[in-house]
């Protein structure tokens, strides 16, 4: 049995900017008595643009610091750095549990297609990475899987301009080629800043294709997890605090929206890593 103490640790989530905040809303709604600490790496987003060992030493970075400041898990709510770093995070921390967003994402993805032919869209790292092919293959041996890196999203996302002509050019631009005559049935959206993009991404696939995003399976994944280890809390006041590295009024409005409810800019510590 996990100590007390333990048990009320909160839960370290880490992304490189915003984007991780819709895993961080999907874990909030799933386990409302747990703390969270959440870190954004604002001062060195994008990821997806960088090279793999890049984004490892990034990523060991960020999570050393979540896990100086005593957290009791470590979800890492990017796909970019889920897809580079996460062996190296599970071989550094052995004692903790250290979830990432791309095996719940290929988890839901295998269980969504009927046809076997799954499209996967993500930063240019994860889909050079090649992470979720591997992911999927493991799962379903029939699946073909077709990837496409979106970068411009999440400078979209970021922005805010996830509605409009700039945001539907790029998703047409993007999408058409994975969806025009070709017969993938399922659209993984492998990157936490793309959920914002789902109108126009919907709007491009048209209503048949089943679109997945790892937050909620991820948030299933950490309960059960935690369940096993018996470090859920019973009782607390879900209370969310938020670390970044550059940037506390761009974090607290930009991840407000995110977040689906506003932050205060007061309540973002910025560190620097
Ligand atoms: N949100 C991150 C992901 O899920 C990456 C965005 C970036 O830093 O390029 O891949």
């Amino acid at each position: 049995m996990a100590a007390a103490e333990q048990i009320r640790r909160p839960i370290g989530v880490f992304d490189s900017g915003v984007g991780g905040m819709t895993v961080l809303r999907a874990l909030n709604a799933e386990l409302p008595l747990e703390d969270f600490l959440y870190l954004g790496d604002t001062a060195r987003l994008p990821y997806g643009t960088k090279s793999a060992g890049t984004v490892v030493r990034y990523a060991l970075q960020a999570a050393d610091r979540l896990v100086d400041r005593g957290v009791k898990a470590l979800v890492v709510a990017c796909n970019t750095a889920s897809a580079a770093a996460l062996p190296a995070m599970r071989e550094r921390y052995r004692a903790l549990p250290v979830i990432g967003v791309i095996e719940p994402g290929a988890q839901a993805a295998c269980v969504a297609s009927r046809s076997g032919r799954i499209a996967v869209i993500g930063t240019e790292a994860t889909v050079r990475g090649a992470a979720y092919q591997q992911a999927i293959a493991r799962l379903r041996a029939d699946v073909r899987v077709s990837a496409t890196a979106c970068q411009l999203f999440v400078a979209l996302a970021e922005e805010g301009w996830t509605q409009g002509a700039v945001a539907q050019a790029a998703a047409e631009r993007y999408l058409r080629p994975l969806f025009g005559a070709v017969l993938n049935d399922t659209l993984v959206l492998g990157c936490t800043h793309f959920p914002p993009l789902l109108d126009v991404i919907r709007a491009v696939v048209g209503p048949d294709v089943a679109i997945v995003d790892s937050a909620h399976t991820t948030s299933a994944a950490v309960h059960a997890q935690l369940g096993t280890l018996r470090l859920l809390r019973r009782a607390g006041e879900g209370e969310p605090h938020f670390l970044a590295t550059d940037g506390a009024a761009r974090f607290a409005r930009v991840g407000g929206r995110f977040l689906g409810r506003p932050i205060s800019a007061d309540a973002v510590e910025l560190i620097d890593l």
